[in-house]
């Protein structure tokens, strides 16, 4: 586990310098996994990689999903457990990094052992010069067929965490890391801070 790392972002919800947190999960990705004709499908074990304080987990759980909240913050996985739960069959709490390969696998996260990933604010969170090992790392554990449901906030400010996205970049490597657009559009319903997100469904080929 990267420490620097781990401690900036538990310092971060220390410090109340969480500014991200929405109190509950994105509304266009809860309103597009509740409504929209194309939203994936229970059952399935569904990852959320920075999960912060679980609330994207919770929801894919009551979606009829198998959820697992992951992040590198103890301090945000004590928030999840405190706000929906200890770990159950049904959701479960996972501390590592996204990046660290072998950590993942002796959690049982193995290449192609996930059917769906949901991802909110965590690209933006880390690094820009890592996109390509998150990309990478989110189609190796995808199984053939599975699917990731994003919203990517789409800003162009200079600077970050949060860093910016270029909805055209993001395509272009989403497509070079093998994964195929269903949707691929300016998001509806965004918190009014987030009028730039993005939402895309992405399948990993059959
Ligand atoms: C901006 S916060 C967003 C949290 C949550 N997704 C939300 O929207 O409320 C980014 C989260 O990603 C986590 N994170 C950053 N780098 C990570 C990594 N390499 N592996 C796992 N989690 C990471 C942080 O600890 C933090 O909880």
């Amino acid at each position: 586990m990267p420490a620097a790392a781990e401690s900036f972002w538990n310092r971060r919800y220390r410090e109340g310098g969480d500014g991200w947190e929405l109190g509950q999960p994105a509304p266009p990705l809860s309103r597009f996994l509740r409504s929209h004709p194309q939203a994936p499908q229970a059952p399935g074990r569904v990852l959320v990689p920075g999960c912060g304080r679980g609330h994207e987990a919770a929801l894919l759980e009551t979606l009829g999903f198998q959820a697992i909240g992951l992040d590198l913050s103890e301090v945000a996985l004590s928030e999840a457990r405190r706000l929906h739960g200890e770990a159950r069959t049904s959701l479960q709490w996972l501390q590592a990094d996204l990046f660290d390969r072998k950590a993942l696998e002796a959690a049982g996260l193995m290449a192609g052992s996930i059917k769906g990933i949901v991802e909110h604010t965590c690209f933006c969170a880390i690094d820009p010069g890592q996109r390509h090992d998150y990309i990478a790392t989110v189609c190796r554990l995808l199984a053939p067929g599975g699917w990731l449901l994003a919203l990517f906030w789409c800003h162009s400010r200079p600077g970050g965490p949060p860093w910016g996205s270029d909805p055209e970049l993001v395509e272009a490597q989403l497509r070079q890391g093998g994964l195929v657009a269903e949707i691929w559009q300016p998001a509806t319903g965004s918190v009014d801070s987030r009028h730039d997100e993005w939402l895309g469904l992405w399948r990993q080929p059959g």
